[in-house]
């Protein structure tokens, strides 16, 4: 069993010497201090406070509405948890995109107000301004190409991305740019492995993927989704560690039927 302090702090630099040295580098989401807790002191390498906040703790269907004081409220409590992870903060959509002064706006306002360690923007060529300018800031950056959720209103549909040669093409550029601009790595979701270990092989940052395959230099999946938390969602590449959602609705059952019984509390249960 890890314990955090026997493990060296997570930066940047680490999960580049991962990289060199082959290491795979393990990132969960969290949204909330006592989840952070947990996987911190698991030994997770990097904790990704995820747009997916607004599915998973707000249960809208997709990652749109989510908010800037939204996603530091949920940073903030992961940070106040955490001493070995890197945390890394997803920049919500609206907040970035078509503006790279608002976007480096958002970046600062998010790493000021929760003292995060790193942001997430999704896409390529076409945020490159606010990727520069939030660098520049001295904010570190990993890229998310593929399928990036905060444009599905542009693809529609959740299917595998770069699967054609146009895409995977404008794919293999991008990585190239994000590197190239200084970020210091980049997330691939749901594209053909091939093309996710052509990636990787091709540039010196880390790669990591959901949904990419094995030849990445790194994993990442929404916690509730491995626990089993929530049993709505599941993609061939989601791979669930528990059946969360089954033991939480014993435990709920078990402690109804408790108190409607008066069984609880017990003797020694009061005071
Ligand atoms: O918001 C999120 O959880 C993500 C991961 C799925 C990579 O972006």
């Amino acid at each position: 069993m890890y314990t955090t302090k026997d493990l060296p702090k997570i930066t940047t630099h680490v999960l580049q010497e991962m990289k060199l040295k082959g290491e795979k580098i393990a990132m969960l989401t969290g949204y909330d201090y006592s989840m952070a807790r947990l996987l911190d002191e698991s030994g997770i390498d990097v904790i990704l406070v995820g747009d997916s906040a607004s599915n998973v703790m707000a249960g809208h269907k997709t990652t749109l509405p989510i908010t800037v004081d939204q996603m530091i409220y949920h940073a903030s409590s992961v940070m106040r948890a955490v001493i070995r992870a890197l945390v890394v903060v997803d920049l919500p959509f609206g907040s970035y995109q078509g503006n790279s002064k608002e976007a480096l706006h958002t970046a600062i306002r998010i790493m000021k107000e929760s003292g995060c360690n790193a942001i997430k923007i999704e896409g390529g060529e076409e945020i490159r301004e606010s990727i520069d300018r939030i660098l520049s800031a001295g904010i570190p950056v990993l890229g998310h190409l593929g399928l990036t959720p905060q444009s599905i209103n542009k693809f529609g549909t959740y299917v595998v991305r770069a699967t054609e040669d146009q895409e995977a093409a404008k794919l293999r550029k991008d990585a190239k740019l994000l590197e190239e601009a200084g970020c210091f790595g980049i997330v691939l979701e749901k594209i053909p492995s091939e093309l996710a270990a052509e990636v990787t092989q091709s540039i010196k940052i880390p790669t990591i993927g959901i949904g990419a395959g094995k030849e990445v230099d790194g994993q990442v999946l929404v916690s509730h989704d491995m626990l089993g938390i929530n049993m709505d969602f599941s993609p061939r590449f989601l791979r669930r560690y528990h059946n969360l959602h089954d033991e939480m609705i014993r435990s709920f059952l078990a402690y109804i039927h408790d108190v409607k019984s008066a069984d609880f509390p017990n003797d020694r249960e009061q005071y």
